[in-house]
């Protein structure tokens, strides 16, 4: 067999046993390549008889083109495997089962403020939001609250940097009452809104954080009064502590952006040791509440001489405390899971009045 056969033979034997793309490429170049056997073979013609050149020359190109052809069917061959072999390693089996991962939980604050929200929507209130960074015209000029009111003394606010009370000022809010102002000028009455949210002041004891949440609720139209307030409250309270009625007393108070106001006190007893919410002869403070002061409407834009209405504010925390049992605020915002294991919620079951309120 002349040499050139023997090349032929040989590389196209090397080509069918590549068994990797490497090995098939170092196969190429070492028959193809500009080092490469067919290229050292060709490099002998030179010396050869015109006729026989030519021939060599012809079986060459052939014996080349054969060996190219070869190669790029091999390489096609060497990739379907690979793809196969890939399809075959990388298989998702869905049927599967998935694996359990750890479930969140639902702290008491969302839990508490998800069961007003669903308590409140079933009476036709929508959920209204605000800023958590106000200013202090819509934290406390708007409301009614003149500059040298207590609660706006630096013991009681937060200001953001740079912010000393002046017109103007920047502050954390200290109640959730400016959601009202906020409403009120961008919404034409009839309003009926509630205003859960995070609320700031500086003080810090076993009943105080400073960060805490309250929910405020607004009504605004032509002829709601004391007596719609108190029929509202009444419904809340008795759906929220999951009681037939809750016994309430109105004790006349003072806040600047209602008049009348009024503090709303819960009746309750302790029985062998366990706090009932609803009924008995004792009496705790839950929430404020009045008729929106026609100051506040008037500065609001809304006509005093036309709407009038009620708002109320309570404090999250307290209500929780008092339906699940908590002694102590601080643990609140400690994020212990030791406590949240015991205290919060399971996240699927979200706060309905068809469903219920909680697990
Ligand atoms: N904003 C009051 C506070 O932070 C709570 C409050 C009382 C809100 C009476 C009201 C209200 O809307 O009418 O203590």
């Amino acid at each position: 067999m002349s040499d050139l056969q023997t090349l032929r033979t040989n590389t196209l034997a090397a080509v069918q046993a590549a068994s990797t793309l490497e090995s098939l490429d170092e196969v190429r170049v070492s028959a193809l390549g500009k080092k490469g056997a067919i290229t050292a073979l060709m490099k002998t013609m030179g010396k050869m008889e015109p006729e026989a050149r030519k021939a060599f020359g012809q079986e060459a190109n052939l014996v080349k083109d054969e060996i190219a052809s070869a190669l790029d069917q091999r390489k096609i061959e060497l990739e379907e495997a690979a793809l196969d072999e890939q399809l075959a390693r990388e298989i998702v089996d869905v049927t599967q089962p998935a694996r359990p991962t750890a479930k969140g939980s639902i702290h008491p604050i969302s839990q508490v403020m998800d069961e007003a929200i669903a308590i409140f929507g079933e009476m036709g209130f929508a959920v209204a939001e605000g800023p958590e960074i106000e200013t202090d015209k819509y934290c406390f000029d708007d409301l009614n609250i003149p500059t040298d009111h207590p609660a706006r003394q630096m013991q009681d606010t937060f200001y953001m940097h740079g912010h000393s009370g002046d017109a103007g000022s920047l502050v954390l809010r200290t109640h959730t009452s400016p959601v009202q102002v906020r409403t009120m000028l961008i919404q034409e009455p009839p309003i009926r809104i509630i205003c859960p949210g995070r609320t700031f002041r500086s003080d810090y004891d076993a009943t105080h954080t400073p960060m805490f949440h309250q929910i405020e609720g607004l009504v605004i139209d032509e002829t709601a009064h004391m007596g719609h307030l108190k029929g509202v409250l009444m419904d809340f309270l008795a759906a929220y502590f999951e009681v037939d009625e809750v016994k309430i007393q109105l004790r006349p108070s003072y806040f600047p952006f209602t008049e009348p106001s009024a503090e709303v006190d819960i009746g309750y007893e302790v029985v062998n040791g366990e706090l009932k919410i609803g009924q008995g002869d004792k009496w705790m403070e839950i929430l404020g509440c009045g008729m929106v002061n026609s100051r506040v409407l008037e500065n609001c834009g809304i006509d005093s001489s036309k709407y009038q209405g009620f708002a109320f504010g309570m404090g999250v925390e307290r209500l929780s405390m008092l339906k699940y049992g908590m002694p102590d605020l601080r643990p609140y915002f400690d994020s212990d899971v030791r406590w949240l294991r015991h205290y919060a919620f399971d996240p699927l079951l979200i706060p309905s009045m068809v469903r219920g309120l909680h697990a």
